[in-house]
């Protein structure tokens, strides 16, 4: 649904070039929740405000639906009538809800259609329309000023459905709210993507917004994606930087001739006593160092780091049985054997190998 090739954005800044997009490659596709994630500065508004080409990136391309939009002329204001069409088919929720305080609710939802020449009539069926689907049927006369943080983005939210989009794009929608508010929002935006197929694309720098709502997921650093994939997928990726995010297990090793590995449960998994298995069949005792269990997509997952007496090569079989149990196993501590069963030349104390 959405496709961005060497997309790239450098800003002139006081004579300086600042390259906020590096050559980023997103594939997001329909029907899914997209979150990208990145610390303050890593180039996420700078990818959403080029997705629907308020800013023109400098290279690469941006596909939405199938409509090159990077092809198309103008930018910002000064858009071309084939861009204002397409845009309009791109509904964009702020963190700081970019109302009219001088329109009531109802106004602000009509505002982007009447921009579109929707008569009247039209417009209002439409927005209470919205309004309902939003939940604030009750709120079309009130103004932006009389409505909580939560009130004024669910309006937001309207307002962006308003041209009746195929995608949503979202820049912080929740930062503004207290937790409580932001799972209601979630909640809504969950909705929203499962009753009308919409594609959400959402940046947030919260994991926690990842692991409530999102599909897939990006992580971003510097101006490029440097992770992505289905949260399940990332999940299952040996040395995934988002999957430790997600789940932080902690716990180090509590003596030298140890093994420590993080062991991921999916679905079914989860539910069997694989531990307590592993411990009877090669009779070994087990440290749990740290644990996590979430639901993420609908499904249960959960993570354990835990502790084997001696070092990696004594323990490639229980580590293998824990494979066998359809477990990811990755060993986080214990001077693993390096490619081929060849000892790392210069073993990191915390390097990142999976067991085989
Ligand atoms: N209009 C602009 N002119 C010059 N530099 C800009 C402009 N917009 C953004 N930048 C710079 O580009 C980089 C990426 O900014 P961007 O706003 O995309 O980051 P972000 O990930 O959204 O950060 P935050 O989490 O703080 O919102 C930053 O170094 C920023 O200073
Ligand atoms: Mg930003």
């Amino acid at each position: 649904m959405i496709t961005t090739t060497g997309l790239t954005k450098v800003y002139q800044s006081r004579g300086r070039e600042v390259t906020a997009l590096d050559g980023v490659d997103l594939h997001v596709r329909e029907g899914e929740v997209y979150g990208v994630i990145g610390q303050s500065g890593a180039g996420k508004s700078s990818l959403i405000r080029c997705v629907n080409l308020l800013e023109r990136p400098t290279a690469g391309t941006v596909t939405v639906a199938g409509q090159d939009l990077t092809a198309l002329a103008g930018r910002g204001r000064r858009a071309g009538k084939e861009l204002r069409e397409a845009r309009s088919r791109i509904g964009m929720v702020f963190q700081h809800f970019n109302l009219l305080a001088s329109r009531t609710v109802q106004g602000n939802i009509e505002l982007p259609l009447e921009i579109l020449g929707v008569s009247g009539q039209a417009r209002t069926r439409k927005a209470l329309e919205l309004l309902d689907l939003v939940g604030l049927a009750d709120k079309a006369k009130s103004y932006p000023g009389q409505l909580s943080g939560g009130q004024k983005q669910r309006v937001g939210i309207a307002r962006a459905l308003a041209g009746e989009p195929k995608v949503l794009l979202s820049d912080e929608a929740t930062s503004a709210l207290d937790p409580e508010t932001t799972r209601s929002i979630l909640q809504l935006l969950r909705d929203l993507n499962q009753e009308l197929g919409l594609t959400v694309l959402l940046i947030t720098h919260e994991m926690d917004v990842v692991k409530t709502i999102c599909d897939s997921a990006a992580l971003m650093r510097n101006g490029r994606v440097v992770e992505s994939g289905t949260v399940t997928g990332l999940l299952a990726t040996p040395g995934s930087e988002l999957a430790h995010e997600l789940f932080p297990v902690g716990g180090t090793a509590s003596g030298p001739d140890r093994t420590v590995v993080d062991v991921t449960f999916h679905g079914e998994a989860a539910a069997r006593p694989v531990i307590s298995q592993l411990s009877r069949t090669y009779n070994i005792d087990i440290s749990i160092l740290g644990a996590a269990m979430d639901t993420v997509g609908g499904n249960q997952i959960g993570r354990m780091r835990i502790e084997l007496p001696g070092r990696f090569e004594e323990n490639v079989v229980p580590i293998g049985f824990l494979r066998e149990q359809g477990l990811q196993a990755e060993v986080v501590d214990g001077e693993p054997a390096g490619p081929a069963g060849i000892p790392a030349q210069t073993p990191a104390p915390h390097s990142k190998e999976v067991a085989k």
